[in-house]
């Protein structure tokens, strides 16, 4: 796990748009993981500045939303499908359809989410997956608890999550859904290169525990340590609580330039 800490978003964002851009330039049909949530708008902003300037191209690329609620009616603007087209697809030139996400209003919940593990196995698996971190340790839709073999299904959200999303809808608690689709921690593990990004003081004990705590599902992103090719960008607030950071500082520091993330 490569734990890389950066000043600000904006330097995380460029970080990361740059192993984009690199992974569409060797294979430009390349399968992008994306994540909702606020961690990874800088990203996003950045992308749609690169494709706008020529630079960067999805045409040809897909990609798998992480999660969805369960129940929002198909005009609500916080149903993820509609989040995603606003700040990344519509921005960008992915061709209609490119990007799919799993079915909250499906009337057949399993059949939905198996669905969507075969929609992703079949477009050849999740080449760079974006993920954010909840504070309860969560990634997608993961909460404390879940297996760490899981694949795509639906999972009741924790208090925390809801409390920490109601900022979405207006403050008002009883207005978060209660159940999601999320992909599996054994789904996001399938993904060849995961980009995790974090910010803020909120995230900073989820950091430490995804980065330096025992491998356990009461902080779920810790299966990540599993993982082969893992990146983990950070701003001061978020790194605040680890205990090796000078070490990850210093690795970062005397990286060869011309080594990508
Ligand atoms: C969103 C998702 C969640 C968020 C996490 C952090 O699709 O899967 O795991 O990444 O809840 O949310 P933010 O980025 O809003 O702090």
């Amino acid at each position: 796990m490569e734990v890389i800490i950066l000043a600000d978003a904006g330097e995380i964002a460029g970080i990361a748009a740059d192993a984009i851009g690199a992974l569409l330039g060797r294979n430009p049909t390349a399968v992008l993981g994306l994540a909702t949530g606020s961690s990874p708008l800088a990203i996003y902003d950045e992308l749609a500045l690169r494709c706008e300037a020529g630079t960067i191209s999805f045409r040809q690329a897909r990609g798998f939303t992480l999660d969805e609620y369960v129940g929002l009616p198909a005009d609500h603007p916080q149903r993820y499908r509609t989040v995603i087209d606003e700040v990344f697809v519509s921005r960008v030139d992915f061709v209609p359809g490119a990007v799919e996400g799993p079915d909250g209003l499906a009337a057949d919940i399993p059949a939905a989410c198996a669905a969507y593990e075969s929609a992703i196995q079949a477009a050849g698996g999740v080449d760079l997956q974006i993920l954010g971190i909840g504070t309860d340790g969560h990634i997608g839709f993961n909460e404390p608890g879940s297996s760490l073999a899981s694949r795509t299904r639906i999972k009741t959200l924790t208090r925390q999550t809801r409390v920490d999303n109601a900022r979405f809808f207006d403050g008002d608690l009883d207005a978060v859904p209660t159940h999601c689709l999320t992909q599996g921690l054994g789904t996001i593990m399938a993904a060849r290169h995961i980009i995790l990004v974090a910010t803020g003081r909120s995230k900073a004990e989820a950091v430490h525990q995804l980065v330096e705590g025992p491998v356990s599902a009461l902080w779920p992103a810790t299966v990540l340590q599993h993982h082969p090719h893992v990146t983990v960008l950070l701003d001061d607030a978020a790194a605040r609580r680890l205990q090796l950071v000078d070490y990850y500082r210093e690795t970062y520091r005397s990286k060869p330039k011309w080594q990508g993330i």
